[in-house]
């Protein structure tokens, strides 16, 4: 056990974000957790939850008080609009002495990641996860309402990694010596096709799921339907319709950093199988 740190996590409400805070807390650090509304946080008493926006780093000197740790997103506002701000948000952590960062990769380059990566006085640590099982979660309303999934490109392959993974590794890294200027590309332990997950959820969830196949223009029309902006759209296409070797390749970054393997959608599944039922 390293002793007790004071980490700040940004995007603490988020779907990555809840599982740095969880894996901090479980080895035993103190967590502050930052959020545009403190009111709609919903995490753990022991956190302590300061309101802040990254898009006014004016806003974040306070909350870097006292802290050894940061974890950051490269986004702010809706549609994972990259930050403009990383520069400031840098400087404001570096005058506030924090040693040690981790940046959660948004899949292509950002102001503030770049930021970070050309800072030689804090040791930093970027998280490059693949696709999260928790996009599964997006399947819900089909499976409740007509045990159907109904997705395009369905064998393409993917090395989901479990949001708890990522958690962990960002808790290692902000909090242990030797994952200074490291980039972790952190995956779950097999590679899967879309008919591979939901056969998994099915038996998970004890009920039959269909998978209907869509074609490209069935994707279009429901992502365009959905108000997804056009360069996501044109993101998913890509991701989806031309896996890179990255997204489909299994890393051991889980177990090299953490020292245990890294979950399996099964796992992901049976803990959220109540999800799926109605
Ligand atoms: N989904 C995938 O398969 C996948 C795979 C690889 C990488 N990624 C990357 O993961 C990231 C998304 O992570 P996520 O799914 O955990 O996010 P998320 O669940 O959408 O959560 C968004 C978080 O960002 C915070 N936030 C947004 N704007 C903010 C601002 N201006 N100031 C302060 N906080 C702000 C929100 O906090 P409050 O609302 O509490 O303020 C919330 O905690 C993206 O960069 C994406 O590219 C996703």
């Amino acid at each position: 056990m390293t002793q007790t740190q004071k980490i700040l996590v940004t995007g603490a409400t988020g779907t990555v974000g809840r599982h740095v805070v969880a894996e901090l807390l479980a080895r035993g650090h103190e967590v502050r957790a930052l959020t545009r509304d403190a009111a709609k946080a919903g995490l753990p008493a022991q956190v302590e939850v300061v309101e802040g926006d990254l898009t006014e780093p004016g806003t974040l000197a306070p909350a870097l008080e006292g802290v050894t740790g940061l974890h950051l997103i490269t986004f702010g506002g809706a549609a994972f609009t990259p930050l403009e701000t990383g520069p400031r948000i840098l400087e404001t952590a570096r005058s506030a002495g924090v040693r040690r960062i981790t940046v959660l990769h948004g899949g292509g380059p950002t102001p503030l990641e770049d930021a970070v990566r050309a800072d030689d006085t804090v040791d930093w640590t970027v998280l490059m996860p693949v696709e999260f099982m928790a996009n599964a979660l997006e399947w819900v309303d089909g499976i409740v309402a007509s045990g159907e999934v109904r997705e395009p490109f369905v064998t393409r392959l993917s090395a989901m990694v479990h949001e708890g993974d990522i958690g962990a590794v960002a808790a290692v890294a902000l909090t242990e010596e030797g994952h200074g200027r490291q980039e972790y590309v952190i995956t779950g332990p097999e590679v899967l096709t879309v008919g591979d997950k939901v056969t998994t959820l099915a038996a998970a969830v004890g009920r039959e799921i269909a998978l209907v196949e869509l074609t490209e223009e069935q994707a279009l029309a429901r992502w365009r339907a959905a108000y997804l902006p056009e360069d996501v759209i044109d993101f998913l296409l890509e991701a989806y319709g031309n896996t890179p070797e990255v997204g489909r390749t299994v890393s051991d970054a889980v177990e090299k950093v953490t020292g245990r393997p890294a979950r399996t959608f099964a796992q992901w599944a049976a803990a959220h199988a109540d999800a799926f039922r109605p």
